[in-house]
């Protein structure tokens, strides 16, 4: 199948990495030439990666990366056969967004949005044919988790439910349905912990190293929660915290005032190199 990525931030150039490892033809979108440069460099890296740990011959990246091609157009995703949209976190970037991709793809073509909190329904109110938009949430880093949340709105058919698992499945993913409800499944869950082990620190129950050695050793966490925090970025989980709270009007996700202020301080987790932690 050919599939169009929109943005080549981590979530669009890991889901690219994704997408041709399992064999289909991909087209990665962003509007400067600058940022697409960066997704494709974190494609290699990806692979590089993948290389170093024996599981991948140089051949088979060159010929994965042939079936990747970068664009700045939308022109160029006329063709396709599902985009998957990942820019930004923001209600008006992703409508914009996703009228453009409306307008230059054929009426087929199934429209998923990798949103990790924004509803599906709101996403689509804009949209001419909701029919065949739906949330195909992937989890960082894409090529590693393992799940993908395939996030059904009221609108979305149930043909294209079905398309939509059987293509996750093939990326080699457990596509799991849920519905359309603020943070789905995952960050309904995820943030409430996140959050709650933030004010833990805060309130000073136990140091940050305490926090998350309980959680990798007591729940077999790969990452404690301020690790993961850090590593989602600190912006990220404000905003989607943010964005479930203006949803549900439930205290429960409200920021940390600790979280606030981080991210206030511009110390955003690893990508700003500070977060809970330095890196
Ligand atoms: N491409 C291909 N393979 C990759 C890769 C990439 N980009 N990055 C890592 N890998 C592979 C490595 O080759 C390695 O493979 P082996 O186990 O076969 O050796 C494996 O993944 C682990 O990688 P590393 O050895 O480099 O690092 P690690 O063992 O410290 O694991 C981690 C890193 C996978 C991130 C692990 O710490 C982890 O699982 N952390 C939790 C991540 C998590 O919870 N993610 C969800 C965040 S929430 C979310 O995404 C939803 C949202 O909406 C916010």
């Amino acid at each position: 199948m050919k599939i169009a990525i929109i943005g080549a931030g981590t979530m669009g150039s890991g889901i690219a990495q994704v997408v041709i490892t399992a064999n289909h033809d991909a087209i990665m979108v962003s509007e400067s030439a600058k940022s697409v440069a960066a997704g494709l460099e974190r494609v290699k890296a990806g692979f590089e990666k993948a290389i170093s740990k024996g599981k991948m011959t140089q051949e088979q990246r060159d010929s994965y990366l042939s079936h990747l091609k970068t664009t700045s157009s939308m022109n160029d995703i006329k063709e396709v056969d599902i985009v998957i949209e990942a820019v930004p976190e923001d209600l008006m970037t992703k409508r914009v967004v996703l009228e453009k991709v409306e307008n230059a793809v054929r009426d087929d073509t199934i429209i998923a949005t990798n949103t990790s909190s924004i509803s599906i329904d709101a996403l689509a109110k804009t949209l001419q044919i909701p029919e065949r938009f739906l949330g195909l949430h992937f989890f960082n880093p894409a090529p590693v988790m393992k799940v993908i949340e395939v996030v059904r709105g009221k609108k979305t058919s149930s043909v294209v439910m079905e398309k939509a698992r059987k293509f996750g499945e093939g990326l080699g993913k457990v596509a799991v349905e849920v519905n359309d409800f603020p943070g789905f499944i995952s960050n309904r869950i995820l943030m409430v912990y996140l959050n709650e082990s933030i004010n833990a620190l805060d309130q000073g129950v136990a140091t940050k190293e305490a926090i998350d050695t309980i959680a990798k050793l007591g729940f077999n966490h790969p990452m404690g929660p301020l690790e993961l925090a850090d590593f989602i970025g600190l912006d990220v989980c404000k905003d989607i915290m943010n964005a479930i709270y203006l949803q549900t009007n439930d205290p429960k996700f409200k920021p940390a005032a600790l979280l606030e202020k981080l991210v206030g301080e511009g110390r955003l987790g690893r990508k700003s190199s500070k977060g809970f932690y330095d890196y």
